[in-house]
């Protein structure tokens, strides 16, 4: 998908004028922005763009961990298979590769900077999750993303060469004759333009978009909106992935817990306290998360919309307190003990797949826009993400971008620059609850072609009938959000079969013949259909 190019306005040509100066602008903070941003040649002047405190953003809130093929007895092989498996047929196998074999650089990388991952004597201790074939993914007890984020983030802040933008919010992405060229941001409740050799966008992904999300509401892909708006192609904006073990606060809030809870033995019961996963899957509640998470819906829906449970009673308070320390608070917190209660959960849109298409070196089709983490769409992922594949995209690939941008800095000029953005378009959408709500309803677990046509519609009357507001930040949040939305439900529409995260009632099955010409026109010819 590639969209039209925006309008300039006079107000753009102000913005040029007071402009300020990067060679390389990150826009978001996140575990790809900040490995890219600590290792990228530290005579370039750069700046990282975020508009939320650290602890809101994604990797800060992961739990689980970085899956790396380091066990004594593990083969990256293996984690290639376990990865284009759980992506069920559609993933980029040159990516996957990438992925998996830099996967040892990028956990040294990590403790090159100081981190020191849980361990006994015998040496790093490996959890299991879902779709992995044995135990591989490293942790931090149960907070391993907020140990990377405020590992990288001291790492950043002493940098000398890098400014930290905070409260800083991504309006859009300018380009000129030879690509992009910087990005307006509102600061303080001013439109700024920075002026940039180079972008790269690492903002995240878009599960903030639905009602129910382990995610931020402020995780609702502004950079890939942005990019899209600058000419940048996106893609496979259909996969969202939902995280069956999610847990609702008393304030509402909603809370993951881990799937290395399941890894170390938890487990999923019914109302009659039944454990029913090995009825829907082989691998019991190590399944994919998009099995599990069906398999979820239809039991509650036997059992009159009952929640489901899960079970880590058997594993010991101490052992709970100490190895899941995080889950285990937070839980208290809200009254349930894990060594005696059982926890009712549900799915929640957790990691989005889609994104700004890069090639693997994290460069998008607009020359000088690069993308990487959750933001980018590598194919790496395919139908389905593995589990804790995440944070070792954000570093391997952060890190090829920043390679890439030491190789081919441009030794550029600002040519009469263009804002791409289409400022105009952006309307008063009433917030984004609603839109929240129907994305919820019609593009979830289960989908639908009607309810999912019916939301598109809904989203295309909201922005006909939107007039202009003042700038300020909700007004783009709203606009982003539209606009993704509509992206992703037209997504989900042409995809008229059922593969990983992407299930439609209507089409049930796996529509490989279809797919094949899709995929070798999104990838190229190396993507191998299995
Ligand atoms: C989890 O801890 O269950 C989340 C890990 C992930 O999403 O990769």
């Amino acid at each position: 998908m590639r969209s039209e190019r925006g309008y300039l306005t006079s107000k753009h040509n102000e913005l040029i004028s007071a402009s300020k100066e990067y060679d390389v602008i990150i826009v978001g903070a996140g575990i790809a922005g900040m490995s890219a941003a600590l290792l990228l040649d530290f005579r370039l002047k750069v700046a990282i763009v975020s508009k939320e405190p650290l602890a809101e953003c994604s990797t800060y809130k992961a739990q689980g961990g970085m899956a790396v093929a380091v066990g004594p007895d593990d083969k990256i092989e293996e984690h290639i298979a376990d990865t284009l498996r759980v992506g069920q047929g559609i993933c980029r196998e040159e990516a996957v590769k990438v992925l998996t074999s830099e996967g040892s650089e990028a956990l040294d990388f990590l403790i090159s900077l100081g981190a020191s991952f849980s361990h006994n004597e015998k040496g790093l201790l490996l959890t299991r999750e879902a779709g992995h074939s044995r135990n591989r993914v490293v942790h931090y007890y149960d907070y391993t993303g907020k140990y990377i984020a405020e590992l990288l983030a001291s790492k950043v802040n002493a940098a000398t060469n890098i400014d930290r933008l905070e409260s800083c919010y991504l309006v859009d992405i300018a380009t000129d004759q030879e690509g992009c060229c910087g990005c307006v941001v509102v600061l303080a409740g001013k439109l700024v333009y920075y002026r940039s050799a180079v972008v790269v966008v690492a903002t995240g992904g878009y599960s903030g978009l639905y009602a129910r999300s382990t995610n931020a509401i402020s995780s609702n892909g502004d950079g890939v909106a942005a990019a899209y708006r600058a000419g940048a192609v996106i893609a496979d904006m259909e996969f969202v992935q939902f995280h069956p073990t999610a847990f609702t606060t008393k304030s509402g809030r909603v809370f993951l817990l881990t799937e290395a809870l399941r890894g170390e033995g938890a487990m999923l019961l019914n109302a009659a306290g039944q454990r029913f996963m090995s009825t829907y899957h082989s691998a019991g509640e190590l399944a994919p998360r998009d099995e599990v998470s069906r398999a979820m819906l239809q039991e509650a829906g036997k059992q009159g919309g009952k929640p489901i449970g899960l079970d880590a009673r058997h594993l010991g308070k101490e052992y709970l307190m100490d190895r899941f320390r995080q889950v285990y608070a937070e839980l208290a917190q809200n009254n349930y003990f894990m060594e005696q209660d059982i926890i009712p959960i549900a799915p929640a849109a957790h990691y989005t797949i889609g994104g700004i298409k890069t090639d693997l070196w994290g460069k998008t089709n607009v020359a000088c826009l690069y993308a990487c983490g959750e933001a980018a769409a590598t194919g790496v992922h395919g139908a389905n993400r593995l589990a804790s594949n995440s944070l070792l995209e954000g570093i391997v690939f952060g890190r090829r971008v920043a390679a890439s941008i030491n190789d081919n800095f441009p030794a550029k000029r600002i040519n009469s620059v263009q804002l791409a953005c289409s400022m105009e378009d952006i309307g008063n959408y009433n917030g984004v609850s609603a839109l929240r709500t129907k994305l919820e309803l019609a593009a979830g677990v289960v989908r639908q072609g009607k309810g999912l046509e019916a939301a598109l519609q809904w989203v295309r009357d909201s922005k006909k009938s939107s007039v202009i507001p003042p700038d300020d930040m909700q007004s783009y949040h709203a606009c982003n959000a539209y606009q993704l939305a509509e992206l992703l439900l037209e997504a989900a529409l042409l995809r008229r079969e059922s593969r990983g995260c992407h299930y439609r009632i209507d089409f049930p099955e796996k529509n490989d013949q279809d797919f094949q010409k899709h995929i070798l026109q999104q990838w190229g010819r190396e993507t191998v259909i299995q």
